[in-house]
């Protein structure tokens, strides 16, 4: 029986159908996936999840992607409960509300009901999975309801919660319609994860103001001296716990002659720029890839970077695809893209190479270590961990990273061009400066201290810290 059971919206792989027809399982994408996979592998875990497309219920299985000792759960959702918990409810309510409300959120009762089945139906699962005293980790906003629903089911477990995206100030919280209903589901497991104190501490507070918990009031540490609410009798601390990635395996890539090699081609086939900036996301609105965008368009309007000498590759994963905000977002970058090029990009050879698509990890690695300058500019994101992944990679100390202030990575990486990015000067300077930075013995010292900063705080030490605090 598992001694560790995952419980998440999506499993790590998602079903697809192929242009003949055929099925395969193919990494689910987006950071929670990241950094999970690695913290399961070797363990005898389970994993409970939505196999990703609506309508289809497989048997139980494994994988690579966590190995074979981690048995994968389906738990089945109707083409109707993805619009409405995972489009609605997840996507167009709690995402824009949590994301500091960067988009309107979408208040609909009918979602929320068919959210809070969906979230009944995981605990179902998760219940039936558990063995007697497991432990169970549930993720993410999707399933903040679970931890109360899966302590009604089996008191015998012992549940921890992980919010991977920021818990907003409580004035944007307070706004959702079922605030109260979110705070008593979380409070339903015994620890609940943030990657920031100031997370936490919002959330403890919410709990008093909305439960009429009893709560303590010393600061929150890193990993460390988690808060308390007490509530019906039960206590749940509340801690910080930043997420990060499999630090060795990036270095590792990053040292590899074959990556090497085919970063050095990489640079060659965009026709050998001086100057390679890169963006790596998920295509949604909170990443700031507008941002960038216009502020590299600026760059090159005012002469401040040559367009002969400069380029910037952007790679967005296609997401989130049939809500409204998604295609606006992606409408957006395409017209921008294509202003840019217009402008400024030669026969062959545009300032803007754009992806819409995800590449395998070999070819990001390659890509990060061709790049001179990543941006990594969102309006606001729980961690980022591409800003992680880049720095990792760059095992020859070289490149640097422009990183925006409300990113969750921002408040780790403080050696990296720290940008405002509502301030869209702020963020052209930071590029002029991080680009005219290169190969400095300075861009080498931050490039160094970036580094050991995410091979000391690797993923192994963000499960570890968190299993710890939930057994104790
Ligand atoms: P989020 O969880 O919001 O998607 P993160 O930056 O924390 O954002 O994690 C994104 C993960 O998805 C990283 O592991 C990154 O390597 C991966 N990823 C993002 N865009 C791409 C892409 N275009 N191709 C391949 N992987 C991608
Ligand atoms: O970390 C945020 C998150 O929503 C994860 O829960 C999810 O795995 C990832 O981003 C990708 O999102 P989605 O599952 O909606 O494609």
């Amino acid at each position: 029986m598992p001694d560790l059971v995952v419980v998440a919206n999506r499993l790590p792989v998602d079903l697809v159908t192929a242009d003949d027809g055929s099925e395969h399982w193919q990494a689910a994408p987006g950071g929670l996936v990241t950094a999970l996979a690695p913290a399961l592998e070797g363990r005898r875990g389970a994993w409970v999840g939505w196999p990703g497309v609506p309508d289809v219920a497989p048997e139980p299985f494994s994988d690579d992607a966590v190995g074979p000792d981690v048995m994968l759960h389906p738990v089945p959702l109707g083409a109707d409960e993805v619009a409405a918990h995972y489009e609605g409810a997840a996507n167009a309510t709690l995402w824009p509300l949590y994301h500091d409300v960067v988009v309107a959120p979408v208040y609909d009762r009918d979602w929320w009901e068919v959210h809070r089945r969906v979230n009944e139906r995981f605990a179902d699962a998760a219940a039936e999975v558990a063995d007697e005293g497991a432990t169970v980790w549930v993720q993410d906003y999707q399933l903040q309801l679970v931890p109360r629903m899966l302590r009604e089911r089996r008191p015998d477990l012992r549940i921890g919660f992980f919010l991977h995206i920021p818990f907003p100030p409580v004035e944007l919280f307070l706004q959702l319609p079922w605030r109260r209903e979110v705070v008593e589901g979380l409070l339903g497991a015994d620890l609940v994860g943030f990657h920031t104190p100031g997370g936490a501490a919002n959330f403890r507070w919410l709990a008093q103001r909305l439960c009429d918990a009893t709560i303590d009031d010393a600061p929150i540490g890193l990993r460390e001296a988690p808060g308390e609410v007490r509530f019906e009798g039960r206590t749940t601390r509340v801690g910080a716990f930043p997420i990060s990635i499999d630090s060795a395996t990036f270095a590792d890539r990053g040292a590899d002659p074959a990556t090497v090699d085919r970063a050095k081609e990489v640079r060659a086939e965009l026709g050998d720029p001086e100057v390679l900036l890169l963006g790596v996301d998920r295509l949604d609105y909170t990443k700031g890839i507008d941002v960038r965008l216009r502020a590299f368009g600026e760059l090159l309007d005012t002469g401040r970077l040559d367009p002969a000498r400069t380029m910037l590759v952007q790679v967005a994963t296609p997401s989130r695809e049939r809500v409204e905000a998604y295609r606006r977002t992606r409408d957006e970058v395409d017209r921008t893209v294509g202003r840019i090029n217009g402008d400024h990009g030669g026969l062959g050879r545009p300032a803007v190479h754009y992806l819409h698509r995800s590449l395998p990890p070999a070819e990001l690695a390659a890509l990060y270590l061709a790049a001179d300058v990543a941006l990594v500019t969102p309006v606001r994101d729980g961690m980022n961990l591409v800003a992680k992944e880049y720095v990792a990679t760059r095992s020859d100390d070289d490149g640097a990273l422009v990183l925006s202030e409300f990113t969750g990575a921002a408040e780790e990486l403080t050696e990296a061009h720290l940008v405002n990015p509502h301030d869209l000067d702020g963020v052209a300077a930071a590029i002029e400066a991080a680009v005219a930075g290169r190969g400095t013995d300075e861009a080498r010292r931050r490039m160094g201290a970036l580094r050991a900063q995410v091979r000391e705080n690797d993923v192994a030490r963000w499960a570890a810290a968190f299993l710890t605090a939930l057994d104790g």
